[in-house]
C-alpha cells in the first residue's frame, strides 16, 4: 500500500511570513527519503499555501508519484494540463473552509465532472475523485469515467467508539463496491498515528493520502534538534 504525503502545511507555515522558509520542495524531498511513495499538493484558488511556483518545481524534482489535488475549474484544469502531474485528484473547494470538508458532490456535479475528467484524460493524466463513502457516489464515479476514487476517511477519523466502527464499516463497503467496479481505490483525510491501522488493514486499497498528522509529528520530532542548533550558534557567537 502506497503512502502519499501531502506537504501543503509546510507551505502554510511559509505563508505565515510570506517568506522563503520552510520550503515545501525540500519537505517533499525529505518525505521521499523517509519512504513516501507519492507527494500531494493542493493548489487552491486563493493560493493560500501551495503556489504555482511550488507546483512547477515539484514537477521537476519529484520522481515518485506527484498528485495534484484541485477543484474542477477551468483554471485548474489548464494548469494540470500544462504541468502534467502523475495524477489529479478532484476535490470540492470552498474559500472559507479550513480543509477539504467532504467528498465531491458527484451526483449534483455529474455532467461538469465528466467534462473535466475527459479534458484531463485527453492530456493523458489519470484522474481520482475524492468521494464520501456512499455506494451511489462510487457508482456514479465509475459512470463518469474516473480511474480511481479516494474514499473520504474524515468521518471515520473524527468519530469515537461505536460511531467509529460504523464509519469504518461504511469505508469498507465503499471499498468493496469500488473494487467490484474495477476502480483503483485510495483513502485519506484525518488519518493519524492512532487511527490509520484499521484503514491500512483493508484489502483493495492502493494508497493512503496523509498530510496533517505527519507534518504535525515532524514539527515535534524536529523541535529538540532545531533548538539545540540555534543555542549552539548563540553560545559560540562571542568566541
Ligand atoms: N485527501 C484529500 C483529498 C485532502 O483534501 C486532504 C487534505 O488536504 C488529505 C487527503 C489529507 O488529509 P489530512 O491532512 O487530514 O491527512
Amino acid at each position: 500500500m502506497k503512502l502519499c504525503v501531502n506537504v501543503d502545511h509546510v507551505a502554510t507555515i511559509r505563508q505565515a511570513r510570506r517568506g522563503i522558509e520552510p520550503e515545501p520542495v525540500f519537505a517533499a524531498g525529505l518525505a521521499v527519503l523517509g519512504g513516501a511513495d507519492g507527494i500531494t499538493v493542493h493548489l487552491r484558488e486563493d493560493r493560500r499555501h501551495i503556489n504555482d511556483r511550488d507546483l512547477n518545481i515539484l514537477r521537476e524534482v519529484v520522481f515518485v508519484e506527484l498528485n495534484l489535488e484541485m477543484a474542477a475549474t477551468h483554471e485548474m484544469t489548464d494548469i494540470a494540463i500544462k504541468v502534467m502531474p502523475d495524477m489529479v485528484t478532484l476535490v470540492p473547494e470552498k474559500r472559507q473552509e479550513l480543509t477539504t470538508e467532504g467528498g465531491v458532490d458527484v451526483i449534483g456535479q455529474k455532467e461538469h465532472l465528466k467534462e473535466t475528467i475527459e479534458k484531463i484524460h485527453d492530456a493523458g493524466i489519470p484522474v481520482s475523485l475524492f468521494i464520501n463513502p456512499h455506494i451511489m457516489d462510487v457508482d456514479v464515479s465509475k459512470e463518469i469515467g474516473v480511474d480511481m476514487v479516494e474514499i473520504h476517511t474524515g468521518l471515520y477519523s473524527n468519530a469515537k467508539g461505536k460511531r467509529q466502527e460504523e464509519e469504518l464499516h461504511r469505508v469498507m463497503e465503499a471499498v468493496k463496491i469500488a473494487d467490484k467496479l474495477g476502480l483503483m481505490i485510495n483513502a485519506g483525510h484525518g488519518l493519524n498515528y492512532s487511527n490509520v491501522r484499521n484503514i491500512a488493514a483493508i484489502d483493495g486499497i492502493r494508497g493512503l493520502y496523509i498530510g496533517h498528522s505527519i507534518i504535525s509529528r515532524a514539527v515535534l520530532i524536529g523541535m529538540k534538534e532545531a533548538v539545540r542548533e540555534m543555542k549552539e550558534i548563540i553560545v559560540r557567537a562571542k568566541g
